[in-house]
């Protein structure tokens, strides 16, 4: 009944996915796992982990670095759309699944394995955002999750894991379910289940409590080019470098942090808190030099597939035909998102105060109050004469 000879395993160094690497062998027949470890900037000694999978009946442990890849492919151009999930959550989780789909993907082509496979339950959005990126990479491929199928509570599934010899925890165990990127972290679960339960501060690890704060504001400017940033302060700066820096940055201010009671997709509500300290802010920073650089009619319309485009990103469709129709859309938008926005990090907040750009699109002489004035009020009277004038007939007709 084996359901796979060969099978690239997605692997975190967690309980789950090292007790997976035995139950995959012994319950479903697989004659060989092969662990792949993605480097998302999580922080973690990679080592350890590495050296775990192979005692816990790994063939090969493999650890890829994909920071890079994950900032400029996966980030920016979220950024280019202002995603923000039901107006709140900037995706730092949801982001990472389609780049560890295609790691996994690329894997199983160079090991020849007919079958990747990952550690989710089946009650998450991850499961789903695995499942499909992987099919829409390679269809043929199957997809093995078993902790979908296995039924173990987390007791069980650490009993399993000692039963079998797996190494204890590399990491201390929390009440908490963590997801750590370069972008953020999510946390669930715990008291956290409670939505009435205020986070304790031992929740938050990338951002300063309000009460702990600089008592004196800190300006920064942050410089775009097409819509990507590229510089803090006149420094120029790597993605990866980029984002690193400014976490720490606006996170010592406390800024970046989210408590919601969010929609998974697979109908449950759950609470979950977000550290998105450097991605919250750049996002609010780039919708402000579209303010600036965009006309008004796209940047209104942008609004609309920026809402759709988060939709289907936490949704799983980041490799959909809509997903790429979209991505052309918010790219053509970009071409002069290009200039400089200056913020003030203060207790929480990071306040947009000045913006400049060579694409301005800003006129002092038209919206001047001053003698400066070059717009021609008369013109207004015949504009509104007929702009007003489907509403002047409505109401007379009804008179009349
Ligand atoms: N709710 C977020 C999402 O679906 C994060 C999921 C992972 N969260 C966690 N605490 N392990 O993208």
């Amino acid at each position: 009944m084996s359901r796979a000879k060969k099978v690239v395993l997605a692997y975190s160094g967690g309980v789950d996915t090292s007790v997976c690497i035995p139950y995959l062998k012994q319950e479903w027949g697989v004659e060989e796992v092969i662990t792949l470890a993605a480097d998302l900037g999580q922080g973690d000694e990679l080592e350890p982990i590495r050296k775990k999978a192979l005692a816990s009946g790994a063939s090969v442990s493999l650890v890829v670095d994909g920071r890079k890849e994950f900032v400029r492919d996966y980030a920016f151009p979220a950024l280019m759309a202002n995603a923000l999930y039901e107006n709140r959550y900037p995706l730092s989780t949801s982001l990472a699944r389609p780049l560890i789909a295609k790691m996994l993907v690329e894997a199983a082509a160079e090991y020849g394995a007919d079958a990747v496979a990952h550690g989710c339950t089946g009650k998450g959005n991850d499961q789903v955002r695995f499942d499909v990126s992987i099919a829409a990479l390679n269809p043929q491929l199957k997809v093995l999750a078993p902790a979908r199928e296995w039924g173990m509570s987390r007791e069980e599934t650490i009993a399993y894991g000692e039963k079998v010899g797996i190494p204890s925890p590399v990491k201390k165990s929390s009440p908490y379910s963590v997801d750590l990127n370069l972008l953020g972290r999510s946390v669930e679960a715990g008291n956290l289940e409670d939505p009435w339960h205020e986070p304790l501060e031992e929740v938050y690890a990338l951002t300063a409590a309000i009460e702990n704060t600089p008592d004196t504001p800190e300006y920064i400017e942050i410089e775009f080019a097409k819509g990507i940033p590229v510089a803090i302060n006149n420094v120029q700066l790597s993605p990866v470098d980029l984002i690193v820096q400014l976490n720490q940055t606006v996170g010592r201010h406390g800024i970046g942090r989210i408590d919601m009671v969010e929609n998974r997709l697979v109908g449950i509500k759950s609470r979950e808190i977000y550290e998105v300290p450097a991605l919250s802010v750049l996002i609010q920073a780039h919708r402000d030099l579209e303010s600036l650089t965009l006309t008004g009619d796209v940047s209104q319309y942008k609004r609309n597939i920026e809402e759709t485009y988060s939709k289907i990103v936490y949704n799983g469709l980041w490799y959909s035909p809509l997903k790429a129709a979209l991505d052309a859309f918010v790219l053509q938008t970009q071409e002069r998102v290009s200039g400089t926005v200056r913020i003030k990090l203060f207790k929480g907040n990071a306040i947009m105060v000045g913006r400049k750009s060579p694409y301005s699109l800003y006129s002092m002489d038209l919206a001047t109050y001053g003698a400066e004035d070059q717009f021609d009020h008369r013109a207004a009277e015949g504009f509104i004469y007929v702009w007003g004038l489907p509403t002047r007939v409505w109401s007379s007709s009804v008179r009349g």
